[in-house]
């Protein structure tokens, strides 16, 4: 049902972008892939807009012509969602990186969608603000990536996930209209709520090009602790007596031990001892503004600690120390897929049935006869669960492992969890989404995507089961 880009399409898109319309192999090669798995989609053409307006032209044309439109951030993502998988447009964000506004006074910030997550931290931590979520790719990432996938990370647990912040959206829709969602208010009873719907759409209602956030003021101090556990199970079972003792920790982070030995590798940092015994870790933070407030927190946290079988407990001692381990947490996922061929799953469920979602992970493993590594956001009960090929066939691979995650799936779903907690469906978790949604609630959200994009040329074969 798409058309092919024509050399007619090639000259309308230079007439309007000039060198910011990219066709050369290496390129198109470029452009093929983001982060999941090895997976390779050359789009047939690269735009780089620079203006909303830019994007309205494009999209009107695309629209008229029906050429497919795959929108790209950093290319960070863990689900698909920016392969160009019917080819067509690929347009990328990339020159949109600017801060448009740091409103100090209403603790909000206005920004382009291509600045990187860490960037616009870094820029409003100078001014006391805080914005906290921190994907493990917060380094490359971009923010418009982040609302596109709804993305959270460590600091999640505490202080929320990307939609929790934002306020008001731009948005060119596939007809070329620009819109705002909503308002730069904080509260906000006016009508559907639009910038909700779109956050987490991943690239196919429209095109993100301004948005507002909520900020918080800064934490001035925290501490962080690493825990080993003796059973991994264990360490999960933990994660909720937290919380059931009425603390909420800034970062509850679970790691399965040979998470941490191989990002310890990849890192080359043996600053911490694994000894053998230690099935898994949990890394705690505790933040705020007093010293004796988080202090009091960490007691806490020991004091419920004392119930489970656990090592001796190591706290960071400087800032230097605390990089050090947030940074072997950050490397996990990296470190995990370098060690084979894998499949990530993004599971998530209530809190209190992380033991037994990892207890099953492990069963499923044991019966398929795959490898697993599980490590994740515990507080929040989103474990994720890289399934390593290892030695296994290609046959039992590609033909056994998706039965083998389905039925995963269906155990996430009688746990009461879902299927993504942060990564999003995209390409490779949509065949999955008829586990956890009624055909009739699918079709209303395909039925939604067609008012925004009535010839659906935005992110097409996403989400939706094919
Ligand atoms: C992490 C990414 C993979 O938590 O979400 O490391
Ligand atoms: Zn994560």
């Amino acid at each position: 049902m798409y058309h092919k880009v024509s050399s007619e399409d090639i000259d309308f898109f230079v007439d309007l972008l000039a060198d910011r319309c990219l066709f050369s192999q290496e390129n198109k090669e470029k452009y093929s892939r983001d982060e999941t798995e090895d997976l390779s989609y050359p789009p047939e053409l690269v735009l780089k807009p620079k203006t909303s307006e830019e994007i309205s032209k494009i999209l009107s044309y695309c629209n008229q012509k029906l050429i497919p439109v795959t929108p790209a951030g950093a290319r960070t993502g863990l689900s698909g969602g920016a392969l160009a998988i019917h080819g067509g447009v690929l347009l990328s964000m990339e020159l949109f990186n600017k801060i448009l506004k740091i409103d100090e006074e209403n603790y909000q910030v206005i920004t382009e969608p291509g600045v990187i997550t860490e960037d616009l931290q870094n820029t409003l931590k100078e001014k006391g603000l805080f914005y906290p979520p921190d994907p493990a790719s917060k380094g490359s990432c971009f923010i418009g990536g982040n609302v596109a996938e709804n993305s959270g990370g460590p600091k999640a647990v505490k202080y929320g996930v990307t939609s929790d912040y934002v306020l008001n959206l731009e948005v060119v829709l596939a007809t070329g209209e620009i819109i705002w969602t909503g308002a730069n208010v904080l509260k906000n009873a006016t009508g559907y709520n639009l910038t909700q719907l779109m956050v987490g759409s991943e690239g196919t209602l429209g095109i993100v090009t301004k948005i507002v956030l909520k900020l918080i003021p800064h934490p001035t101090r925290d501490m962080l602790m690493l825990v080993p556990f003796f059973e991994a199970e264990e360490a999960c079972k933990a994660v909720a007596a937290i919380f059931n003792a009425g603390i909420t920790p800034s970062g509850l982070e679970f790691m399965e031990r040979d998470a941490l030995l191989l990002s310890q590798q990849m890192i080359n940092n043996s600053t911490i001892s694994i000894k053998d015994k230690h099935q898994a870790h949990l890394l705690i933070e505790s933040d705020g503004f007093e010293e004796g407030i988080i202090m009091a927190e960490c007691e806490k946290i020991m004091h419920v600690l004392e119930n489970f079988n656990t090592d001796e407990i190591l706290f960071a001692e400087s800032e230097a120390q605390k990089s050090a381990l947030w940074a072997l947490r950050r490397k996990v996922g990296e470190a995990v897929k370098s060690k084979s061929i894998y499949k990530e799953e993004d599971t998530v469920v209530p809190r209190y049935a992380l033991p037994e979602l990892l207890k099953e992970v492990k069963s499923i493993g044991n019966d398929f006869g795959f490898e697993s590594i599980c490590y994740g956001h515990a507080g929040d009960g989103n474990l994720h669960v890289n399934i390593l090929k290892g030695d296994l066939s290609d046959e039992k691979w590609e033909k056994e492992l998706p039965t083998a995650i389905k039925k995963l799936f269906i155990k996430v779903k009688s746990l009461g969890g879902t299927l993504s907690g942060e990564h999003g469906i995209g390409l490779v978790q949509k065949q999955y989404m008829e586990i956890f949604f009624s055909k009739s609630t699918i079709l209303m959200m395909k039925n939604i995507k067609k008012i925004f994009d009535p010839n659906l040329i935005l992110n097409p074969g996403k989400i939706f089961p094919d």
